[in-house]
């Protein structure tokens, strides 16, 4: 490909994909994209327009009706829908919680995943999500398949959010995580699941240096 490999890094709630997908991209001076963040924009829009998310007709609309763009920043990435920005605006807790529905819909994969096929085309690129080594890049280079025991997870969100100033339970964070997991793992179209030749690394107990490094070695074996 022109601009290098695909990188496809897939696994489920926060398993650390977009932290180390953005430190992998920078590494390699790829661009990076976050393809949730799609997901996130089209489900703030209908919140926004109070479509209700089993309005399967309305949000089909609002993916066709909408663009997404991003643009690089410090910590990585600001999104924007017809531009605007909505880089803080898509982590809000009633986007994290209705998500997953919205990403169920046929019609919102299919629109998005093609948006993501074709900024991937030239490859150069880290791309992170559920279905990416799956459906999205089933000829990707390399496939990294991320998980984390979900304590660990609902910690690592918790941590995340206490700096944020937001102070929700554990327990509660979990069975958030735990609900979002399920529904991605069994929704009909490309669920979230490992891609027989994607490379598993169990986070649980690495650094987020640890996870880059192991990242990088593989990539580095492929370009080889
Ligand atoms: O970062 P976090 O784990 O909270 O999730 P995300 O990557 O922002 O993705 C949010 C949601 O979008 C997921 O729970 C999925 O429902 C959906 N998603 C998807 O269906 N396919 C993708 N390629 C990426 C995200
Ligand atoms: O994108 P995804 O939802 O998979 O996860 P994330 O938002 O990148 O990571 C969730 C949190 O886990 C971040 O605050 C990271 O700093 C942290 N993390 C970690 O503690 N150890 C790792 N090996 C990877 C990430």
């Amino acid at each position: 490909r022109k601009n290098g490999l695909q990188v496809a890094i897939d696994g489920p709630a926060s398993a650390g994909k977009s932290t180390v997908a953005k430190r992998v991209a920078k590494q390699f001076h790829y661009i990076y994209c976050d393809t949730g963040a799609m997901y996130r924009a089209i489900t703030l829009q209908a919140i926004r327009q109070g479509v209700s998310f089993d309005d399967v007709d309305e949000i089909g609309k609002i993916v066709h009706a909408s663009k997404i763009t991003f643009e690089p920043s410090d910590d990585g990435q600001k999104v924007f829908i017809d531009g605007k920005e909505i880089t803080e605006a898509i982590r809000q807790e009633d986007v994290t919680n209705s998500v997953s529905a919205v990403a169920a819909i046929g019609e919102v994969r299919k629109q998005l995943s093609a948006q993501q096929q074709e900024i991937a085309k030239d490859g150069g690129i880290v791309m992170d999500g559920r279905d990416i080594g799956t459906a999205v890049l089933p000829d990707a280079e390399v496939k990294i398949f991320l998980i984390a025991s979900v304590a660990e997870r609902a910690q690592r969100r918790y941590k995340e959010n206490i700096q944020k100033g937001i102070n929700t339970p554990l327990d509660e964070l979990q069975l958030e995580i735990e609900a979002r997991d399920y529904k991605d793992s069994h929704r009909k179209i490309s669920p979230l699941t490992k891609a027989k030749d994607a490379v598993e690394i169990d986070t649980t107990s690495l650094s987020i240096d640890q996870v880059v490094s192991k990242i990088a070695d593989v990539i580095n074996k492929t370009l080889k």
